[in-house]
């Protein structure tokens, strides 16, 4: 109640000032209105007069003066007129006038001295009438006569003004009670909008607050839209969450302190990172950008999506730990839109934490650098997936440009930092180590490769092999997935150039520069605090619910997350499924698989056909198999959001990746980070990086559609203590092995190889 009176109170001051000023003016004005309106016609009335007055002047009759006189002295507010010659004597009076009238009022002696009209107005105690309770005040005109020319006396007019001071107060009491109810009004609608869009919600925010201080993450209470709480509700929302999960560090700090364990996590990795790079910030360049501004639908509204890509997965939390700046292909159509002058824009966009600096291409530009040498080129080389490569010259002239572009944008980002750290990313990106490199020798730069390295001789298909790699040696650290990429790119070296290849320390040593190779397996982070439904009658819940959206009956959900790409073995499981719904014709109606399918790369031919070959694969079993309430396959065909996978994920029975060849896959890591409450099955392909940690999944060759459809059958009949056991063991690695150390250690070796290079320079 103080704080709305402290916004009300002044508020009414102020209104019943500005209301009071008003009716003052209002008073005033009215008072000399009125007095200008007598004035007026008092000299009318004179003016009217004059001639006939100065007549009867002129004949000295004043007997016919005084009948003047009592004519016309009987007007309305006219208490009389008065005759005065030259020396002030009075010559006619309307009778009963003596008393209100001075004996000579200055007027008619102003009058006669200017020889033109006169006049005053005067308050009681300045007549000559006894000062008694019922003077009135008058206003006096004198109008000069003449004869022959000459003045000869003063014509005087009086009349009662006691109206126009009647008629004004009532024009003040008017005003005074118009004030009051305005102020009233207007008081009483800013109380009660002071309570409903601010007090009101403040005192329901108030409340929440201290809810979130006690550690319960409550949804803010309902507000009206765009109603001014909104802004405030949003940063708290944040605040909690990082008040939350600081919290969850702290605590998880002190279990690993308790438990002498060696977790990394998001703090640990920021603190670390502190110390290592003394506050410097982190640079990143990779292709795919972590944001991405689309417009959508037909009215075309802006949406910001996370790009189905590993390298986002793998970057963001470490973007996130330290400060840096992103460099990526701006490639959303309405990216163009949300950057500032420099291209630049802070992300993520709920909570800023770094800066994303987007490089633009052409059309052309892509189809050659991206869809042409990346994705028909580089992609199917190091993917053993059958598909052939396709190298075109006018692909590579595109690939060198914009591997160019991308440096020299990194190039402007670092300009004002001593001894950069760069990041970066993939295999769009092979000539950037020796560009970046090349302008600033004093930058340590490390890559890391996403994709498998084939071993020499497929490498060696490539027409640019050579350039590739001298682009890639440009970098102080090449990191791959496992140690046997690492092995075939130190083979492939070997072969290509003559460069000095250390196979004891891992290294290649070219003109001076040393370039270290090292296996880092890449990661997911692992969400420590629980999820709200780890308990089994919640994941029942949450699977019927998507059933339900699926608008389908089955007890058992299956899942498969895939950008839709030839080489993770998308129609190998769907015939699997196939398989094994023929040999066990009891899953069917009970189990069904849900493939999520972001479609990828589209604008290249083999990507379109796959997307096809890969829905009419699952539509024809379907139609094999398929009832009016189940369908063995669901496959959707679209982005869909982390929060949506995770649901997803945390519903199914088993998990299948079945990669024909996948550097990592973070699917499966994602799968089982997500398994708080211990159960479901992975299903995990020996060609996918991930299998050499994650050897409690079922192991299969996605080539086996056999051995595939086994693997399905075994994990929907695990027992739950089997599932339990091995998911432990697996949340165990992928908990020890998780995102933060994977950049903890890469940048760790980053930083030490350049202090060994210059002890090494010393020597
Ligand atoms: C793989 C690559 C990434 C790439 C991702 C998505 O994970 O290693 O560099 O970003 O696929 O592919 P896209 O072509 O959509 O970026």
């Amino acid at each position: 109640m103080r704080t709305t009176l402290k916004i009300v109170l002044p508020l009414i001051v102020s209104v019943a000032s500005v209301s009071l000023l008003f009716a003052g003016y209002q008073v005033r004005n009215e008072r000399r209105i009125l007095r200008n309106d007598l004035a007026r016609r008092a000299e009318i009335l004179a003016e009217s007069l004059q001639e006939s007055v100065e007549h009867e002047l002129g004949r000295g009759q004043e007997r016919s003066l005084h009948r003047l006189v009592e004519r016309y002295g009987q007007r309305q507010h006219l208490q009389g007129i008065a005759i005065y010659d030259t020396a002030a004597h009075l010559l006619a009076l309307t009778p009963g006038l003596e008393p209100d009238l001075p004996l000579h009022p200055t007027a008619a002696t102003k009058a006669m001295h200017d020889d033109k009209g006169a006049g005053e107005f005067l308050r009681p105690e300045e007549t000559s009438a006894p000062q008694t309770s019922d003077a009135v005040p008058v206003h006096v005109y004198a109008l000069p006569l003449h004869r022959d020319n000459e003045v000869a006396g003063a014509l005087v007019l009086v009349h009662d003004t006691s109206y126009i001071e009647i008629q004004v107060s009532h024009t003040l009491r008017d005003a005074l009670l118009d004030a009051l109810v305005q102020t009233l009004l207007i008081s009483a609608l800013a109380l009660l909008l002071v309570r409903w869009t601010f007090t009101g919600p403040l005192t329901r925010t108030f409340k929440w607050v201290r809810t979130l201080r006690t550690g319960q993450l409550n949804p803010p209470p309902a507000l009206l839209q765009g109603e001014i709480m909104e802004q405030l509700h949003h940063e708290v929302t944040h605040l909690a969450r990082d008040l939350h999960s600081a919290r969850a560090a702290a605590e998880t700090e002190a279990r690993l302190r308790d438990s002498n364990a060696s977790l990394w996590t998001a703090e640990r990795l920021r603190v670390s990172l502190r110390d290592r790079l003394q506050d410097q910030p982190l640079f990143v360049v990779s292709n795919r950008e972590p944001y991405m501004h689309v417009f959508d639908g037909k009215d075309k509204t802006m949406r910001m999506i996370v790009p189905a890509s590993g390298v986002v997965t793998a970057l963001e939390p470490l973007l996130l730990a330290c400060n840096g700046t992103w460099v990526a292909n701006g490639s959303g159509n309405a990216d163009r839109e949300m950057v500032d002058a420099h291209d630049r824009l802070r992300v993520p966009p709920d909570r800023p934490s770094y800066t994303l600096r987007r490089v633009w291409l052409s059309d052309e530009e892509d189809k050659g650098y991206y869809d042409g040498f990346s994705n028909e080129g580089l992609w199917p080389l190091c993917h053993i997936a059958h598909t052939r490569p396709i190298f075109r010259p006018e692909d590579w002239l595109q690939y060198q440009r914009i591997n160019q572009r991308f440096a020299d944008a990194v190039l402007q980002e670092m300009a004002d930092v001593d001894s950069p750290i760069l990041l970066a990313q993939d295999y769009h990106l092979a000539l950037v180590p020796r560009m970046v490199k090349d302008v600033r020798p004093d930058a340590r730069v490390a890559i890391f490769w996403h994709i498998p390295w084939p071993n020499a001789e497929v490498f060696g298909i490539c027409p640019w092999q050579r350039e590739l790699i001298e682009g890639l040696l440009g970098a102080d650290l090449i990191g791959f997935h496992i140690q046997t990429h690492c092995n075939n790119f130190l083979e492939t070296v070997d072969r290509a150039l003559e460069a000095l290849t250390e196979w004891d320390r891992f290294a290649v040593s070219r003109q001076g520069h040393v370039t270290r190779v090292r296996p880092y397996p890449i990661s997911v982070a692992f969400p420590e605090s629980p999820t709200p439904d780890t308990d089994p009658a919640d994941i029942n819940a949450l699977r019927q619910e998507l059933s339900n959206e699926m608008d389908i009956e089955a007890a058992h959900l299956g899942v498969g997350v895939d950008r839709v790409d030839y080489t993770k073995g998308i129609p190998e499981r769907f015939r699997a499924l196939e398989r094994f719904f023929e040999l066990n014709p009891g899953y069917r109606r009970r189990f069904t698989f849900v493939q999520i399918g972001a479609p990828s790369r589209t604008d290249i031919e083999r990507y379109k056909n796959f997307l096809e070959e890969a829905s009419s694969e699952a539509e024809r079993i379907n139609g094999r198999f398929q009832t009016s309430r189940w369908k063995p396959i669901v496959f959707r065909r679209k982005h869909h959001s982390h929060e949506e996978i995770s649901r997803f994920y945390r519903a199914a029975s088993l998990c299948m990746v079945t990669s024909l060849h996948d550097g990592m896959n973070l699917v499966a890591k994602e799968f089982v980070a997500s398994r708080e409450d211990e159960r479901g099955v992975l299903i995990l392909s020996t060609f996918a990086g991930a299998a050499h940690e994650l050897t409690d999944a079922l192991l299969v060759n996605p080539y086996d559609i056999s051995q595939l459809a086994r693997a399905i059958h075994r994990a929907l009949e695990m027992p739950e203590r089997e599932q339990t056991e091995r998911m432990q063991r697996m949340r165990h690695i992928v908990r020890e092995h998780n995102v933060y150390r994977w950049a903890a250690h890469l940048l760790s070796d980053l930083t030490e190889i350049r202090i060994e290079m210059a002890e090494r320079a010393e020597v």
